[in-house]
């Protein structure tokens, strides 16, 4: 039996996706990189804008007509945007699968029944804000997976958190992935020593609020700084990075001293500001100022003066003013990220933003923002990359770039630094059979070029 696993959206996605994988290779299932030789296609959806999810909903249109052919076919909508419409799918003649991300071990039985007995079935948690049911045997795929299925060589997510408690008023995240619960230290570990075994080098710990873990057992409590301690001792694992954090005081400091004190945690940190205004910020339910907020990020630069620092915001939230915005780009300058994303508001049925404001921003508008703020963090990135220029950085080689050959037949390889900066690069002859044993390795780059989001350089 043939699959075809599509994964749109975030990290944790992939993560899902990856361990969705490994279920399905050990039960005997190949993978295929077309929904046109597949027996299976599963979509791994997201919802946290409007975008994302049209992007799945022409995708099943499309599957529509190849099952118009292909009868046997068999569907599966899982991920975010299985649990917030559940059985409304169906109304999408080709889904025959739904699957809440609270759910996925349940996958390889959903497939077999869906195959056998031709009927529709949905899985998803009626009652998301309740830990799922079937959390133990997610737990134990969660160990049980080798790493073999990430597409990044020699680098693995490992869950450290599930869900979010947050409640941000534009958020979709705490209704359709379910409550903030800390995985036990220990299955961590375990998880991160398989990887090891198995020739990961890089491990990104994952959560919705990666600061806010926080595991009791008896009367210790283990905070993020704790586990990348405890993790950092694991031979194998060289480079260890976390994503994503929240901007708030608990274990702050304490988690940037461990990055200050351990060699092996990367000196990077993704912490989403969202926006400059302190009005914007209240309505968004975010719970810190402006002022409150470049107070972290100075903390961080004291105790990690060479920290890569990455952040989110969203432009055009209901009664964003001109001011606001304003706020927001001046927020930018003093932040100095590295870079940063930049989304459009997008409405999202059921959250407190969407309920009781009116999405007032005019498209143009939004666009307009989002192309400003943009430029404003191009040069930032412009400045900072530039400062790489002449210097040998350490990078964990991903594989060949898209643009892989360039005149003279070098293959051209793409890498990232322990600060995430994008570096690429010149591999070795292709006939020297170098290229695909370099994918997963460390290498050193001098850097001759840069532009705002890429280091170009040499091997060292
Ligand atoms: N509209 C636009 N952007 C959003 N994000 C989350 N929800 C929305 C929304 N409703 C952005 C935030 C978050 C990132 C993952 O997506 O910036 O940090
Ligand atoms: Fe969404 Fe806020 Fe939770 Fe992040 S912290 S997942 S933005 S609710």
């Amino acid at each position: 039996m043939k699959v075809f696993l599509q994964t749109f959206g975030c990290q944790m996605n992939k993560l899902d996706s990856a361990i969705i994988e490994s279920s399905l290779r050990d039960a005997g299932y190949q993978f295929v990189d077309n929904a046109k030789n597949a027996d299976v296609v599963l979509l791994n959806t997201c919802s946290v804008r409007d975008h994302a999810e049209q992007r799945v909903m022409s995708h099943l249109g499309n599957l529509k007509h190849i099952k118009e052919t292909k009868s046997d076919l068999v569907v599966a909508v899982i991920g975010c945007m299985a649990q917030r419409l559940g059985d409304e799918l169906f109304k999408q003649s080709a889904v025959d699968i739904v699957c809440g991300p609270a759910q996925i071990a349940e996958i390889p039985r959903l497939i077999t029944e869906a195959m056998q007995e031709k009927k529709k079935a949905v899985a998803v948690t009626e009652k998301i804000r309740q830990v799922s049911p079937d959390a133990q045997l997610l737990e134990r795929f969660e160990i049980e997976y080798s790493g073999d299925d990430t597409d990044i060589p020699a680098q693995a997510y490992v869950r450290a958190m599930h869900g979010c408690d947050k409640f941000c008023s534009y958020c979709v995240v705490p209704y359709v992935r379910g409550p903030e619960t800390s995985r036990p230290p220990e299955a961590i570990i375990e998880q991160t020593k398989r990887l090891a075994q198995n020739g990961v080098k890089q491990i990104t710990l994952l959560g919705q609020r990666i600061n806010a873990y926080e595991y009791k057992a008896g009367d210790k409590t283990y905070c993020l700084a704790d586990l990348l301690g405890m993790i950092s001792k694991i031979d194998g694992v060289e480079w260890l990075k976390f994503v994503t954090s929240y901007p708030s005081q608990k274990y702050f400091k304490e988690i940037v001293q461990a990055m200050a004190e351990l060699p092996k945690v990367c000196r990077y940190l993704h912490i989403p500001a969202q926006s400059g205004s302190d009005q914007i910020l209240k309505a968004m339910n975010r719970g810190y100022t402006s002022a409150e907020y470049l107070e972290l990020l100075d903390t961080a630069r004291q105790i990690v003066p060479d920290i890569a620092i990455a952040g989110d915001f969203i432009v055009g939230f209901p009664g964003e003013t001109d001011e606001d915005f304003a706020q927001t780009v001046d927020l930018v300058k003093k932040a100095r990220y590295k870079n940063s994303f930049i989304f459009k508001y997008s409405p999202r049925p059921g959250t407190i933003a969407d309920k009781r404001l009116e999405d007032n921003v005019a498209q143009e508008i939004k666009e307009r923002r989002n192309h400003e703020l943009l430029k404003v963090q191009e040069e930032i990135s412009r400045a900072l990359a530039a400062e790489f220029t002449g210097q040998t950085v350490k990078v964990l080689v991903e594989g060949p770039s898209k643009k892989s050959h360039q005149a003279g037949n070098l293959p051209q390889l793409i890498g990232r630094t322990a600060g995430d900066w994008i570096a690429v690069f010149n591999g070795p002859p292709a006939s020297a059979g170098e290229t695909p044993r370099l994918a997963g390795r460390f290498a050193n780059v001098k850097i001759t070029r840069t532009t705002p989001l890429t280091l170009f350089g040499e091997l060292f």
